[in-house]
């Protein structure tokens, strides 16, 4: 599995959690998987071994130097150290601003998972996710088309955010050692520019996306991005996996990072959870009778940053209370602080990414807002859900393949107002404690652990090879 993210090692948000967790999960089915992710400078090499030494990736005259390292994990983890690349403050970019050079970056990173294919971890399959990682099918079908190590290979690419495409001028093919011919409609060649999204989804032998809905909409102009024509021409490839998620890690019975451990049998626990939360966050303990909502989030249009921002004030005049977490857009990221001054005592904002934080959010909310754009799966609904934290979801991608009437609320149209009229409806049914405490225990009996879903990437890979 080649990735730019990977729990623990590095995270910014879902396609870590699962290419954290879906390689142990494919164990059970007898696959073994390696993980290839770039060493950033947060990822401490202390207790990693180098494993090769000065793999030099060369692109015409230029050469750059990388090293291999294998952290301590229970598969193994391949770190790719270029340190000119990747030692840096942020993964993408700093400050809002993509790295200049992200091309190069994600190319020699490319590069080096083929050279950890080729040295150190015999490969079948390689998987490969989103734009970051696009190049490898690319550079299989063309620079490697016939190199004997890696005959009879497949290639499957998963799409986690068709809304990061990997653009850049068309000139960095020669840049990066590509073959001029893949700039054409069905390669790399995206409206004059090139995508490395492109590459992944046109090279590879199957595309799979992580819902079954979302993998129907991008189909569709309204979520194709400009790429549901190609998706459509490639439909007999791609299919929806739901992601699963790793109970070890999201579970109110064994988290670490909450106030008190509770569970369906018991959930006096949820009470304290709620209590710490409201303590930490600064609001007062009256909101212990009233619903508490929470979102965890990228505060950005995708995952409905605008209309929460639209609604936030209605909200609270129900006599609710509202705690966000978050980053991403300095224009939310400051609405989110002018909220907090307007409405003291009834809305609190961190901005930030903290991952204890966003543990104690699941447990101490009541009601946890998800109102997307468009999300191609979404994991905190599924964290919600375990946590009894009933979820209010737009009708959309993931969001609507894994909550049901009778576990959470969705809304279709995507609007400030049907919006608030979810949250009404949900705030209404709080007040009836056993309807409520009833919602919650369905939520909480729902199973997305990675069982099926890792069954159903085995088998195709599975099919990949034998095709
Ligand atoms: P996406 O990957 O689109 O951001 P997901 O719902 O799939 O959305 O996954 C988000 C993951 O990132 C969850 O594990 C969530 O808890 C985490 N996350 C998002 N924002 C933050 C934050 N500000 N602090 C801590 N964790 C965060
Ligand atoms: C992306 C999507 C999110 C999905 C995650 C993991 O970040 O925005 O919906 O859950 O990838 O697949």
């Amino acid at each position: 599995m080649i990735s730019s993210e990977a729990a623990p090692f590095a995270k910014t948000g879902g396609l870590a959690d699962v290419v954290g967790s879906l390689p142990a999960a494919l164990r059970a089915f007898g696959d073994e998987v390696a993980v290839v992710i770039p060493r950033y400078g947060s990822i401490d090499l202390k207790d990693a071994r180098r494993v090769w030494d000065n793999l030099a990736v060369h692109f015409g005259p230029d050469a750059y130097p990388v090293s291999i390292y294998r952290a301590p994990a229970e598969h193994p983890v391949y770190l790719v150290d270029c340190p000119p690349l990747f030692d840096r403050k942020g993964f993408y970019g700093e400050s809002g601003t993509d790295y200049p050079d992200n091309h190069i970056r994600f190319a020699v990173f490319c590069r080096a998972a083929l050279s950890v294919a080729r040295f150190l971890f015999r490969t079948d399959i390689f998987h490969c996710h989103d734009w970051q990682t696009g190049l490898v099918p690319a550079y299989l079908r063309t620079t490697f088309a016939r190199d004997p190590t890696f005959l009879g290979c497949r290639t499957l690419f998963t799409i986690h955010n068709l809304g990061y495409q990997g653009l850049f001028p068309k000139t960095v093919l020669e840049e990066v050692a590509l073959d001029p011919a893949v700039y054409r409609p069905d390669g790399m060649e995206f409206f004059g520019q090139v995508s490395y999204l492109k590459a992944g989804m046109e090279f590879a032998d199957a595309v799979s996306t992580v819902s079954p809905t979302y993998a129907r909409e991008i189909q569709t102009p309204e979520f194709g991005f400009g790429m549901d024509a190609r998706l459509r021409a490639r439909a007999q490839v791609l299919s929806g996996i739901l992601n699963g998620v790793d109970y070890a890690d999201w579970s109110p019975q064994t988290d670490a990072h909450i106030a008190a451990r509770y569970g369906p049998e018991d959930l006096s626990g949820k009470a304290a959870c709620k209590r710490q939360l409201l303590e930490e966050f600064g609001l007062p303990p009256e909101a212990m009778e009233r619903p508490l909502l929470g979102t965890v989030s990228r505060f950005t249009r995708q995952k409905g940053a605008d209309i929460l921002a639209e609604i936030a004030a209605q909200i609270v005049a129900e006599d609710v209370y509202l705690v966000a977490l978050g980053t991403g857009d300095p224009e939310y990221e400051d609405f989110f602080r002018l909220m907090q001054q307007e409405h003291p005592g009834r809305i609190a904002a961190r901005i930030g990414f903290d991952n204890a934080l966003a543990h104690r959010i699941e447990a101490g909310a009541d009601i946890f807002l998800m109102p997307s754009h468009y999300e191609p799966c979404g994991l905190n609904q599924i964290y919600s859900l375990h946590y009894g934290t009933v979820p209010v979801v737009r009708a959309t991608g993931g969001l609507d393949d894994t909550i049901e009437e009778g576990t959470g609320f969705k809304f279709a149209e995507y609007s400030g107002q049907a919006f608030l009229e979810a949250v009404r409806a949900a705030v209404r049914v709080f007040a009836d404690r056993e309807a409520w405490r009833r919602m919650m225990l369905r939520g909480m009996a729902k199973d997305f652990s990675w069982k099926t879903s890792a069954a159903a990437y085995s088998e195709l890979y599975r099919r990949l090879l034998a095709g």
